[in-house]
Formats: structure tokens, C-alpha cells, sequence
């Protein structure tokens, strides 16, 4: 199905009836409203205009859309941030964030709790039982714009009570921390400090404290935001957008919330910000890299236990990344169709017509700037609409047969800690993710501790802290098991472990490691064996303990060891490499795989096989199936749908 996000306090009102029709025409179902209006509501504190949402909301459902209302706690009006001074997020330089654009509120501001509580209440109690009304958006996209660490006196008061709670007494902090160092024990919980504006680098202890505190927060606060979706609206189901590349809080805790998880997904934009070479940079500017989107789709899926939406897709241009340029005619049908591919019960657009003025005015629609005329986005949308009325409903997509161990926790540590500069969780996530795709292959990502049963490969590119659980869940994996580099290197309180790293792992992995090396651009190690490539950025030397050396660096050193189903690779591997080590623990795993060029990507649902060509030349399909959609040669930004029944 077929969504949009609309703003009808941005146009006429006699514009609305025209807009919904041609929404219903080009095949949309959901349209999405409402996230950033507090100010036209509640233009005062207690002075509400409801009439304009009233009639905005009767207008969609009379022309048969289902309505997904925003609670608008991302926007708050100046009255209310003038009223609550205590609410103002600071940045890590202790400059406020003040008012001006969006999200300028601290998660830790019980002022700001309060006004969020009575906003949701009053518009649940109005709208939460309106028949076109089938769900709800919380806030909008947690985080956006560096917004989950506020470093105010109202977030360090707030962390001194978290402490508290979680330590008892400063004796069990300071024990905890290491506070020994340097000189850093505290008496009372009031002398702890904000981990930030010393004189040189913070203990990691307190910074990853800070950060966990912080990821609990957001989670409390979305919690509270659903306790009063539900009180006031049965029957309808609440998600919340989440964000790409972006890992400040910890997804999985957010999506325990929620009925499912929804994404926003800009594929082009994302690509700009990656940090791609400057050749695959010009390379795939006008397409998207072909796994950046996908990656995204199966992470939000499986934080959504299976269910998940793109709330909001790029349409054409955005305004926010460094160069914004308009996507190849074909890519964003390619981006409708992947996200359904993977599963995707709704893709919504984002927005439904190009903003004239405010900060973005030069993002497209899928109608022009300030006209009821489609844009080309707005052309291969009304495209992808007739293609699903003809295709039927989707069937559900299936569990995959590789699994990615996905661990918010490890991206804290390896930022408070990268001890590399290049040592990027994002981007060593992302190569594994890609290195799997390029073998025709599906993955599921996985919450660290969650059953591994029933996968062939499990894949946890690192994982600095092993919990309890997670080590019992990779203990009892019944597939083959691949650590990558600092997995196992930290205890809970970011301490090194006394076995060392991989710390509780040792006994799976029987090896560990002695000494590790950041290699500075140009420095490499060639390796060889079962695998050949070469280490970049970081290496390990390894203390073999009974495990079996599959391949050594050039120096004789072990790089791949195994030990029964669990293998450990001891460095940040290149592209080569990393190919490889995929070939061989695929193959080990007696995974069928294919060898897709780079810009041609596979997906199945269900009995559905899709092809997407993000590349400038065909590609011959080599597998027969009922063609549903294109033909057996996949042109240049096209797609094929067979049905393999
Ligand atoms: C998203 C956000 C939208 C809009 C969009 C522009 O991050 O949720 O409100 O700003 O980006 O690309």
C-alpha cells in the first residue's frame, strides 16, 4: 500500500477535497498529518482552534484515506518553551539549543514530560476514537538533528538521580567506573559531573552511562507517549518514524513499544553522507547505493518483529545533504518496490506537495512547488500505484537464512572509545550488510541476546560488550557463528575483561587477544589461507588457545580462526577480504549464493523474487519463474517481479 505525509495548514483550505482525490487517484490509502501543528491548534496555552484538524480529517476519510495523526511533541510553540526554560536541550559545548526550527526539548526535563503528557491526552481525547483515524505517529524521528544527549543542568541532575538508582552508593560508582583513575572518586552522587568540557577526554565509564541513561529516557518518554495513544484510542495501532544511520538510542528497547516500526528512508541523501570514495560517491549520486536503503528496511523490519512502513520516502531532491541531486527517472519506483520487497506494509512519501516557503522549500513532492501538478517522483508513484492494483496483495516475507547481530551498545563504545579514528560501527555494519547482498543472499538483523535458532549464518561484525545473554544466545546458535574485530573487549562498565577480549567468549572462540593495532590509511596487512584480502584500520594479535588458524596475516600471525561453529576475525577487512570471507562462510554454511554484480540486488518475499538494476547496463535474470512485473533482462534503473510458485 501507498502513503503520504500532508500538511494541510500549509495550503488553502479549499484545496484540500482536490488534493485527497488526486492522493485516492494515484493509488494512496494513508495519509499521514498533523506531527508539527501544535502552534495552529493551541496558538495559546488553553486557547485550541480544533476547527481547521476537524475539517482537515473529514476531508481525507470522506475521500476514503486512512488517517495517521502525529502527536506534535517535536514542534513545541514558543509559548511553550517560554514557559519552560528548563526544557532547552545544550550541546556537548554547553551552548542552548534554543527555539527556531525543531526538537529543541531535553528528554530529561520533567516540565517538558509534563507538557507532552497534557498536548497527548487533550488531542487522544479528541481524535481517539474518530473512524478515520487508524493510528498514530509518536513525536517525530527521536534524535533528528543530534538531539538525544543534552549536556544542561537539567539532564546532569537527572543523571545524578539515574545513578543513584542504579548504583546505591557513590562507593559501588566509583568501583564501577574506575574512578581510582586519575583521581575521579566522588562522595556524594551530587559531585558527579557531565562528562563533557574537562580538560582532556572523560572516563568511558561515565560516558557510556550517560548515553545509556539517555536511550532509557527516550524510551520512557515514547512509553508514556503510547500509555496515552491506548487509554484514549482502542483499536488503533502506534508507531514511531526512526531514522537511518542513526543509533544514539537503543531501537530495539523503542520498538518493544510499539505496534511496529516505521523508517524514513532517503536513499540518495543517505548516500551523499556516507563516506563512500569519491569514485562510488560520483558513482551512485543519481541512484542511491544500492544497499543503503535495503540495509534500513530489514533493520526496522525485524525491530518491528516483523512489521514495519517507510513513513517517509524520498520523492525527488531533498534539501539537507551536502549536494542534492534529482534521482535517475525509474529510482523512485526502485525505492517503492525495494521497500515492499522487503517487506514493507505501507510506503509513504514524503511530502505530498514541495513546500514554497519555511526551511524546506527546495525538498520535493510529489506534486510541484505550490501546484496540483506531479512531479516526476509524483509519476512513478501514480506508476507504482496501478502496478500493485494489478500485482494483488503482497504475501509475507519469510525469515531469512543470515542473521546480523544489531547492537546500539557497540556503536556508544566504539565512539566514546574509537581508539582508530576510522574504526566507524556504522560503516563496518553497512560492508558486512552489502558483502551478504552481493551473494543473492537475505538477512535478518538480530537484538544481541535474541534466540539464533533456525539461522545458518549469524554474523556480529562487533560487539565490544557480551552480555549474559548474548553469550548464551551465541552459545546455543545452531549455525555457523562469525565475530569481527573488539568483539568481547569490554565489560559492562567499559573495563577490560579479566580473560581479556572476547572476554565470556574465550571458552566459544578459544583464542584471545594479546594486543591490538589501529592502522592509519595505507598501512595494510596482506592475509592468507581459506581467505585472502587484507587488513585496513585495525588489526588483533591473537593468543590461539585450541582454536584451528584458518588464515594468517602476512606476518604468520592467525587472522581466521575457528573452533566447532564459531569463528573469529582478528582485523577491519577490506572490500577483498571481506568478499572472501563471505564466499567461505556462505559456502561453509551451504547457503546457495549468486555473484550479482554491484549494482543488481535480489530480494524474496515470500513466493516473489524481485530484481532491482541500479546500474547503467541490463542484466539477464539468470533464474525462470511467472513474470509479474518487467521482463527476464533487467534494464538499467528497472526492476522484474517474478512469482517462483
Ligand atoms: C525527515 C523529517 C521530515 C523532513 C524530512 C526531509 O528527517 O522527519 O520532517 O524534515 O526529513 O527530508
Amino acid at each position: 500500500m501507498l502513503g503520504v505525509c500532508y500538511y494541510p495548514e500549509h495550503w488553502p483550505e479549499d484545496w484540500w477535497a482536490e488534493d485527497a482525490r488526486r492522493m485516492r487517484e494515484a493509488g494512496i490509502s494513508h495519509v499521514r498529518i498533523g506531527e508539527f501543528a501544535w502552534s495552529r491548534y493551541e496558538p495559546r496555552r488553553g486557547q485550541f482552534d480544533w476547527g481547521w484538524l476537524d475539517r482537515a480529517v473529514e476531508t481525507l476519510g470522506a475521500a476514503g484515506l486512512k488517517v495517521v495523526l502525529g502527536t506534535p511533541t517535536c514542534t513545541p510553540p514558543k509559548w511553550v518553551v517560554d514557559d519552560n526554560p528548563d526544557m532547552i536541550p545544550y550541546d556537548e559545548q554547553g551552548r542552548p539549543r534554543g527555539f527556531g526550527s525543531r526538537r529543541h526539548y531535553t528528554f530529561s526535563s520533567e516540565d517538558y514530560w509534563r507538557e507532552s503528557r497534557r498536548i497527548v491526552e487533550i488531542l487522544c481525547a479528541r481524535y481517539g476514537n474518530n473512524p478515520h483515524i487508524v493510528g498514530w505517529q509518536t513525536d517525530n524521528e527521536y534524535g533528528c538533528h543530534d538531539t538525544i544527549l543534552s549536556w544542561g543542568q537539567t539532564d546532569l541532575k537527572t543523571f545524578q538521580r539515574w545513578l543513584r538508582t542504579r548504583y546505591q552508593s557513590p562507593q559501588q560508582l566509583n568501583a564501577a567506573w574506575g574512578n581510582a583513575f586519575w583521581s575521579m572518586d566522588v562522595q556524594e552522587f551530587e559531585q558527579v559531573s557531565l562528562p563533557n568540557l574537562a580538560v582532556t577526554e572523560t572516563n568511558p565509564a561515565a560516558k557510556l552511562d550517560f548515553w545509556r541513561f539517555h536511550s532509557e529516557q527516550v524510551a520512557a518518554y515514547n512509553r508514556m507517549q503510547c500509555d496515552i495513544i491506548r487509554a484514549h484510542s482502542p483499536g488503533r495501532w502506534i508507531t514511531h518514524n526512526m531514522m537511518g544511520f542513526f543509533n544514539d538510542f537503543d531501537h530495539w528497547a523503542v520498538g518493544d513499544d510499539i505496534d511496529f516500526a516505521s523508517w524514513d528512508s532517503y536513499p540518495v541523501g543517505f548516500t551523499e553522507r556516507f563516506p563512500f570514495s569519491e569514485e562510488d560517491h560520483v558513482r551512485w549520486a543519481e541512484t542511491g547505493h544500492p544497499d543503503i536503503a535495503p540495509f534500513f528496511n530489514d533493520l526496522y523490519r525485524c525491530i518491528g518483529r516483523g512489521r514495519y512502513w517507510v513513513m517517509e520516502l524520498q520523492p525527488g531532491p531533498v534539501n539537507w545533504a551536502a549536494w542534492n541531486p534529482v534521482p535517475k527517472p525509474g529510482m523512485i519506483r526502485i525505492f517503492t518496490w525495494e521497500a515492499l520487497a522487503h517487506g514493507a506494509e505501507v510506503v509513504s512519501y514524503f511530502r505530498w506537495r514541495q513546500a514554497v516557503s519555511g526551511q524546506e522549500q527546495m525538498h520535493a513532492g510529489l506534486n510541484l512547488p505550490g501546484l496540483h501538478e506531479w512531479s516526476q517522483g509524483g509519476r512513478e508513484a501514480l506508476q507504482v500505484g496501478r502496478e500493485l492494483q494489478d500485482i494483488g496483495p503482497l504475501p509475507p516475507s519469510g525469515k531469512a537464512s543470515v542473521a546480523i547481530v544489531y547492537d546500539y551498545e557497540a556503536s556508544w563504545i566504539t565512539r566514546i572509545q574509537p581508539q582508530g579514528r576510522d574504526f566507524d560501527f556504522a560503516e563496518l555494519m553497512f560492508r558486512w550488510y552489502e558483502a551478504v547482498r552481493r551473494l543473492g543472499l537475505d538477512v535478518d538483523f538480530v537484538r544481541p541476546g535474541a534466540d539464533l535458532a533456525g539461522y545458518k549464518l549469524v554474523l556480529v561484525p562487533t560487539m565490544p560488550h557480551v552480555s549474559h545473554a548474548a553469550e548464551r544466545a551465541f552459545s546455543e546458535a545452531d549455525g555457523l557463528v562469525l565475530y569481527g574485530p573488539r568483539t568481547g573487549s569490554k565489560t559492562r562498565h567499559h573495563a577490560i575483561p579479566p580473560q581479556l577480549a572476547p572476554g565470556p567468549l574465550a571458552p566459544l572462540v578459544k583464542a584471545r587477544v594479546l594486543e591490538v593495532s589501529s592502522m592509519r590509511p595505507g598501512l595494510t596487512q596482506g592475509i592468507d589461507g581459506e581467505i585472502t584480502g587484507a587488513a585496513i584500520r585495525w588489526r588483533e594479535l591473537l593468543d590461539v588457545l585450541g582454536a584451528e588458524t584458518l588464515a594468517r596475516f602476512q606476518d604468520g600471525a592467525p587472522a581466521l580462526i575457528a573452533s566447532g561453529n564459531h569463528h573469529y576475525l582478528a582485523c577491519w577487512p577490506n572490500m577483498d577480504l571481506l568478499g572472501s570471507l563471505m564466499d567461505v562462510m556462505t559456502a561453509k554454511a551451504g547457503l546457495p549464493s549468486m555473484d550479482l554484480p554491484d549494482g543488481i540486488r535480489i530480494r524474496r518475499r515470500g513466493s516473489l523474487l524481485f530484481a532491482f538494476n541500479y546500474s547503467s547496463t541490463p542484466w539477464r535474470l539468470p533464474v525462470a519463474g511467472r513474470l509479474l512485473i518487467g521482463t527476464q533482462d533487467v534494464g538499467s534503473q528497472e526492476l522484474t517481479i517474478l512469482n517462483m510458485e
